[in-house]
């Protein structure tokens, strides 16, 4: 089982042996490895079954310790860097070839980001090499964004889990890249598309659906609970399965339901806030699925700011 516990240089120690520990980022926990070591990334997809085509973001301190992983920093991007790390942003770069093909998977563009969380900093801080990190979850299933999470599905698997608390994000970072001198986001996360488009001005949305092998995090199918989970207008929904006597659980914005137990709803927001909402949405789609209920009811968020990408992966999880 793994050790939990706060405890940086234990962390180290594993990670210098070339073993795995589940780190704490504002946004999921990661299942860190040593990035400039092949066998140890290697170590990363088997232990979250992960497909080898599915490249893993890398995990710096500073900006500045970037350069060692890269050829150029295009200025669009170097401001986006400026501005947001430490933070929810990974950016596309192009690789230098110390960074090993497994992490990559061969593409010519290395996802780096510097997170923000002091304990993961200062872990970054004292090691001699950079951190590949993909969530801490088997592949295709929910993110953790507590250590409990990651201890649940992968604690017999790994040696130490940095407790670093609740996740203060609670989506995976938001991924961007420059093709052709423009700015183009890959995946909707943490970081607000309007915060990006105040600094760089239009961007533009690639959408990956369902079947891109460059970019599996967008697979349509992904974030997925086991149950089956259902997205639509959660009155009618709740009507139809009352009529037929059906034991479900409701995940909702803000509203509760009578005459539904406790433990079959959650609201994310009562208040009605995006950023608490996608707090509390991977640990809500968590429980809902480890309840008795046989099936989870859904809504989207309003398509606004954080709705974006909360509703993407509503949307993730409802398509199986
Ligand atoms: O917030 C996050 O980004 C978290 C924390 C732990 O940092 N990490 C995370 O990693 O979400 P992961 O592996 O679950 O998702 C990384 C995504 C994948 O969809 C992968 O396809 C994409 O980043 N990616 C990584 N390197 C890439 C590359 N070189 N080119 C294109 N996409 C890349
Ligand atoms: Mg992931």
């Amino acid at each position: 089982m793994a050790l939990i516990g706060k405890d940086i240089s234990s962390a180290k120690t594993f990670l210098e042996k070339g073993e795995l520990v589940g780190i704490p980022t504002e946004t999921v926990y990661g299942l860190a490895g040593n990035a400039l070591d092949p066998e140890a990334v290697a170590l990363i997809f088997e232990t979250k079954n992960r497909p080898g085509f599915d490249p893993l973001i890398l995990h710096t301190s500073s900006t500045d310790k970037v350069a060692d992983f890269i050829t150029s920093f295009p200025e669009a991007l170097k401001t986006l860097a400026g501005h947001f790390w430490p933070g929810p942003l990974t950016l596309l770069l192009p690789r230098k070839e110390i960074v090993p093909d497994l992490v990559t998977s061969g593409l010519d563009r290395v996802a780096v980001r510097v997170p923000n969380h002091l304990l993961t900093l200062a872990l970054l801080e004292a090691l001699p090499f950079p951190l590949a990190a993909p969530s801490a979850n088997p592949f295709g299933y929910i993110s953790p964004t507590r250590p409990s999470h990651v201890e649940d599905q992968l604690g017999e698997k790994i040696p130490y889990i940095l407790d670093g608390g609740p996740c203060t994000v609670g989506l995976e970072s938001t991924i961007v890249g420059l093709e052709d001198g423009e700015v183009v986001v890959y995946r909707l996360g943490g970081l607000e598309i309007s915060e990006i488009e105040r600094l760089v001005g239009p961007v533009r949305i690639k959408d990956h659906s369902s079947s891109n092998p460059a970019a599996p995090g967008q697979l349509e199918s992904h974030y997925a609970p086991r149950k089956p989970f259902v997205l639509g207008d959660l009155k009618q929904m709740i009507e139809g399965k009352k009529a037929k006597g059906l034991d479900f659980a409701v995940l909702s914005f803000s509203e509760t339901f009578d005459g539904l137990e406790r433990d079959r709803q959650i609201a994310l927001s009562p208040d009605r806030n995006l950023h608490e909402a996608a707090k509390n949405l991977f640990a809500a789609m968590r429980q809902l699925d480890e309840s008795p209920a046989t099936v989870i009811l859904a809504e989207l968020m309003p398509e606004i700011g954080l709705g974006k990408a909360i509703n993407d992966r509503l949307r993730r999880a409802a398509a199986k």
